[in-house]
């Protein structure tokens, strides 16, 4: 079971938990978006939300510390201009939070390195880190290299999803509203939790799982024909993207040389401006462009000035919030401030049963 369909309880007067965080690793886009922050904000008058950004996994791909600290704040930024409401919502910077690398370390201790050598993603990150491009490659072997290897995997990267795992469970998290890139991660979450409570004997971490409004996870596409909208894709449409840079974006993006019959399948470039357009646009426009493709009327040209229209629609506004609200450094702060005394009171309820049934005790 990974997708959840309960609709909000307000009967509950104990609100469900509910946690995610996005990487500082430059500012957010639209993959972000859709995929992640817009379901925040839906959760945020529900349910006990704690947001927070992930700079701690941003370090596993090494970024330059000024960079690091700009991108910490440009989310920062986003995420409020987007509006996620510092009142409703606790919003906090992960390495605020000293009691999350604390259990890290003691959650490791449970975790095995052959599950995290064979998550997805560790596998495609180290084939980065590693120069590999060949899908045959043995990477174990190249992992380990020899004294002479220059090239390495950082154990940070390896172990990611521990890291992630204390992200939820030190807040005992009941929902994790993520894209579907995501989901391997929470699967091993959830397997940690079960082998904690069973290696201990007790019933101590539940089994949070992913949330979609009844729907499914969803992966926006890239504008460069690809399936996924990524930072590292470098086919992304950003928020904070201006109206002329956005434009020119859009009319850039990869189609085809157009449908050779009617009602024929769109090729994947030509899917993925329909699946963008199906998120920003009205169901009648996207109709009408399905209709002309199937007719093999369609112009892409036109669609995709409609797209970048109904794009902009969505993303200006929330640009020029983050203008503003990104020069209010005291603002800035005093949201973090605040957040990190939150987050730290519920982390360090967790931690200190933590290291109780670990058997850390004093003397
Ligand atoms: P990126 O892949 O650009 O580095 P992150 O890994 O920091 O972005 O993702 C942060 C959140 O946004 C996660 O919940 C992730 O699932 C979601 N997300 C990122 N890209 C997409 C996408 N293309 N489609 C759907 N969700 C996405
Ligand atoms: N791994 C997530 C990503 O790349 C970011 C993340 C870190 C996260 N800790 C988390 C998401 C905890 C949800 C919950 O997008």
């Amino acid at each position: 079971m990974t997708d959840q369909n309960n609709t909000p309880s307000q009967a509950d007067d104990k609100k469900k938990i509910v946690v995610s965080g996005i990487r500082s690793t430059g500012n957010l886009h639209l993959g972000n978006y859709y995929g992640a922050l817009s379901k925040f904000l839906r959760m945020q008058d529900d349910y006990d939300c704690r947001f927070f950004i992930a700079d701690l996994h941003a370090l596993t791909t090494n970024p330059d510390p000024k960079q690091l600290h700009e991108s910490v704040k440009n989310i920062l930024a986003e995420y409020l201009a987007a509006g996620l409401d510092p009142e409703k919502s606790t919003l906090y910077v992960q390495s605020d939070v000293p009691e999350i690398p604390e259990m890290y370390l003691l959650l490791n201790m449970h975790v095995g390195i052959g599950e995290l050598m064979r998550t997805a993603s560790f596998k495609d990150k180290a084939r980065k880190a590693l120069g590999l491009t060949g899908e045959g490659d043995e990477i174990e072997k190249e992992i380990i290299g020899n004294e002479k290897s220059q090239a390495r995997v950082n154990a940070g990267l390896l172990t990611y999803p521990t890291l992630m795992a204390v992200d939820i469970l030190i807040h005992h998290a009941d929902f994790v509203p993520v894209g579907k890139d995501q989901e391997q991660h929470l699967e091993l979450t959830r397997r940690f939790a079960r082998r904690f409570n069973s290696f201990y004997g007790v019933d101590y971490f539940g089994e949070p799982v992913n949330f979609n409004f009844g729907g499914e996870a969803l992966k926006v596409p890239g504008l460069d024909g690809s399936g996924k909208m990524g930072k590292s894709e470098g086919n992304c449409i950003y928020l904070i993207d201006d109206e002329k840079t956005l434009r020119k974006k859009v009319m850039r993006a990869v189609t085809d040389e157009g449908p050779k019959e009617p009602n024929q399948k769109p090729s994947q470039p030509v899917e993925n401006l329909f699946t963008l357009m199906e998120l920003v646009s009205e169901p009648e426009v996207v109709k009408h462009y399905r209709d002309a493709y199937a007719d093999m009327s369609i112009r892409y040209g036109d669609m995709k000035k409609q797209l970048a229209e109904d794009i902009l629609k969505v993303t200006l506004p929330i640009r020029e919030r983050i203008l503003d609200i990104r020069s209010n450094d005291e603002y800035l702060s005093k949201v973090v401030r605040q957040g990190a005394e939150r987050a730290r009171a519920f982390a360090a309820d967790t931690l200190k049963d933590v290291r109780e049934i670990m058997g850390i005790r004093k003397i």
